[in-house]
């Protein structure tokens, strides 16, 4: 057996090396001596393996479709996506599949943005927590994953030339966080680079990037490959951090490289250390000798039955219009319900084993109606007709509604967020002769409902997978109690987000001008009505949380309180954590996710629950840096962002000092606010005591708080007193 190290990959010749650097083809590594290729596959959702390398994108072997992403984030739950994980992993190695591309964790900043059926949030931590199960999953079966799109690729229109111009505070805390959780905790084998540029720079070889943040600060190890065709000059990438270009371009490949190095552009040692990565990638996850057992594609399918029961979202349940009677005739309609969207299209697009539709599966004392077409948005007499009659004539109605396949892909960003008129205007038309109307969503990401105050019931199915049919019927009949919660906002329109100003106006530049004020950290921050919140998602049981103790300790902050089951069946909640800043002298989000649990309990029961939020719960990052003021915080504990079942404020000591460096620019308020003994004894040792409480008195606090000190000089505290004691709060603790 070979073994590879920096010796080996001396040892072969030039052109092998900058072969290496290249794919072979659309999927596989290069063959050098002693080393075999490696196979990659897409993707997210399921095996996109392609029956041969030129077959066409939907020619692919049969596997499982899972749920999207959209959807399995809308779990919260790690072991589930843990699981999801090794459900892809098996099937993986059963086809010989050395690195999976994905999951994509890019952050939903748009609902316009194509590709959020394929990503998992608005909020950096899920996605973070999502992708890092996900990724241990996968990678525990001895399958690697390859995490995307690194980095800042929010929007598909000009996805390979525009830049997303993003501050550095947003780009940390918003569209990177997720990436560093990952990278750090589950080492995932490789990192796909997006097409993008990032402020004004290629992806593909922005040092900044792919070295200086990913390497030299987070300590990363892998390999970093291209998205596909996202190389724009080899050699500048090679030294910047990329290591494998995707796909190769035959020769030309090898040849641009070979040119480079003998003239001087390029280092061999760099070339060496690309080289080295792509074959200890193939060395650990090529081919393996051992043939890995048939996998069991039923036990997958019921397994993505199960993840679609635990990430459905019941929106909206008045007067428990579901669980469906099932004594009522029921009127089942929407060509959805037939035809489902169950996946998305582009590269995650899989060719399921065996999709079983809503239709299929409707329970026997339902009848069915098209009610419209999905190859078109104008209504159908006779089908409208066909449903109303239906409808009239039934007790509970369920419509399935959509955005057809033709309105969101990979490759291109959504025009709007409404559904197609006729469905619209069906639903309308509906509840104009039944009152007792379900509607049934699949979509791939936020949707707006005009209709929804006048409607009971609304389930979110995004993406289902090829088990749509069971899982709806699962919430739907109560069989399975709904426990899954919105990972995004969904805004009462489209014009209400705070991106809808700038998002795809500009074809080479996409500027992130609502910086870190983004989902829910910009709909809380404008007190703006939405239609659903973050984190919202109800269940068929009742909750209570009581309790809730706040403990500092040396390294973290414990969170602790009761959650009871005080409804009449087992069910699970997702019990969220927010933190909200009071301490700092920035501009904060209201409040922010920063823990949260899913638990299950039995009618009756309840669970002490005890969960501890490290410093960086309490971190914003100041351009250089992250920094955790100490001061006044409030935890907020409950059921949706918007929905806060107990809340306690605590004073964070463990962090950095709130007013950072004391300089002459500091000012007199921030440092009599902070009531600190310890500055309070200084000034007493410099004799300002009494200086500064006439300073802070009634009548002079409103102007002096906004001195500097600096400017003490003109209420008669003379320069050199000044500096010294500047000097000595710097030497405070
Ligand atoms: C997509 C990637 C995908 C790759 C290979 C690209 O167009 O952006 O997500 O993994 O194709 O199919």
């Amino acid at each position: 057996m070979t073994k590879v190290d920096l010796n080996f990959v001396e040892g072969l010749t030039l052109e092998e090396r900058a072969d290496l650097v290249s794919g072979t083809d659309f999927w596989f590594t290069a063959k050098v001596t002693g080393m075999d290729p490696m196979l990659m596959t897409d993707g997210p959702s399921g095996l996109r393996k392609q029956v041969n390398v030129h077959s066409a994108m939907d020619q692919s072997i049969e596997a499982v479709c899972f749920p999207c992403s959209a959807l399995t984030a809308s779990s919260f739950d790690d072991a589930m996506l843990e699981k999801l994980g090794e459900n892809l992993g098996t099937a993986a190695r059963a086809e010989k599949i050395g690195v999976l591309l994905g999951p994509g964790v890019n952050i939903k900043r748009s609902p316009l943005a194509g590709r959020n059926f394929e990503y998992f949030s608005e909020d950096p931590l899920l996605a973070g927590r999502m992708g890092t199960a996900y990724v241990k999953g996968v990678q525990s079966t001895g399958v690697g994953v390859s995490v995307k799109h690194f980095a800042t690729n929010n929007r598909e229109d000009q996805r390979f030339t525009n830049s997303s111009d993003v501050d550095e505070r947003t780009l940390r805390e918003i569209y990177l966080a997720q990436f560093e959780r990952i990278v750090k905790l589950a080492h995932p084998a490789t990192l796909m680079c997006s097409y993008n540029k990032l402020n004004g720079v290629q992806v593909s070889q922005n040092q900044r990037l792919l070295t200086h943040i990913l390497r030299d600060e987070w300590g990363y190890q892998g390999l970093v490959m291209s998205d596909w065709g996202a190389v724009v000059d080899h050699v500048a990438a090679i030294k910047a951090g990329l290591d494998l270009e995707m796909p190769g371009k035959g020769d030309a490949s090898k040849e641009e490289i070979v040119q480079a190095v003998k003239e001087g552009r390029l280092q061999e040692s760099t070339l060496n250390r690309s080289a080295l990565r792509v074959l200890k990638m193939a060395e650990r996850y090529g081919y393996p000798t051992v043939a890995a057992p048939e996998y069991d594609m039923e036990a997958q399918h019921e397994f993505a039955r199960q993840l679609a029961d635990d990430s459905i979202v019941l929106l909206k349940n008045e007067n428990k219009e579901l669980p469906l009677n099932k004594d009522a005739k029921l009127a089942v309609i929407g060509e959805l319900a037939e035809k489902p969207r169950f996946e998305g299209g582009g590269s995650s697009h899989v060719n399921a084993h065996r999709v079983v539709t809503p239709k299929e599966v409707m329970p026997q004392n339902a009848s069915y109606a098209q009610g419209y077409r999905l190859d078109s948005d104008q209504p159908d007499d006779q089908l409208t007709k066909e449903a109303l009659e239906l409808a009239k004539n039934s007790d509970q109605v369920v419509v399935f509604a959509g955005f057809p396949e033709a309105m969101e892909s990979e490759g291109f960003d959504k025009k709007s967020i409404s559904l197609p008129a006729n469905q619209n205007q069906l639903i309308d038309q509906l509840l104009a002769v039944n009152a007792h109307v379900t509607v049934v969503l699949q979509n791939g990401s936020a949707v707006e409902m005009p209709w929804e105050p006048k409607v009971p019931a609304i389930v979110e199915t995004y993406l289902a997978g090829e088990a749509v049919g069971e899982a709806t019927w699962d919430i739907l009949s109560g069989q399975v109690n709904s426990s899954g919660k919105l990972s995004e906002t969904f805004p009462v329109q489209l014009t209400d987000n705070p991106t809808y100003p700038t998002f795809g106006k500009d074809r080479r530049h996409e500027v992130y001008r609502e910086g870190i004020f983004m989902g829910y950290r910009y709909y809380d921050a404008k007190k703006l009505a939405v239609r659903f919140p973050f984190g919202h998602g109800l269940s068929y049981t009742d909750f209570e949380y009581r309790n809730l103790a706040i403990k500092e300790n040396s390294d973290d902050v414990e969170v602790s309180f009761d959650l009871a089951n005080t409804g009449k069946q087992a069910g699970k909640e997702v019990a969220q954590i927010y933190v909200a800043n009071h301490a700092s002298q920035t501009v904060m989000p209201v409040d922010e996710l920063r823990d949260f649990v899913k638990v299950e309990l039995q009618p009756g029961e309840t669970k002490h629950l005890t969960l501890k939020l490290s410093r960086r719960a309490f971190a914003w990052y100041n351009s250089e840096t992250w920094e955790a003021d100490n001061g006044k915080y409030e935890i907020l504990v409950g059921s949706s962002s918007r929905d806060i079942r107990l809340r306690q404020e605590f004073e964070l000591t463990i962090g950095t000092n709130p007013l950072g460096k004391i300089t002459g620019e500091t000012y007199v308020g921030e440092l009599m606010e902070n009531d600190d003994a310890q500055i309070k004894q200084v000034i007493a040792e410099f004799q300002l005591t009494d200086v500064f409480e006439k300073f802070m008195s009634p009548e002079l606090a409103p102007v002096f708080a906004n001195i500097p000190l600096r400017s003490l000089t003109m209420a008669d505290v003379d320069a050199k007193t000044v500096h010294e004691l500047i000097q000595k709060l710097n030497e405070l603790e």
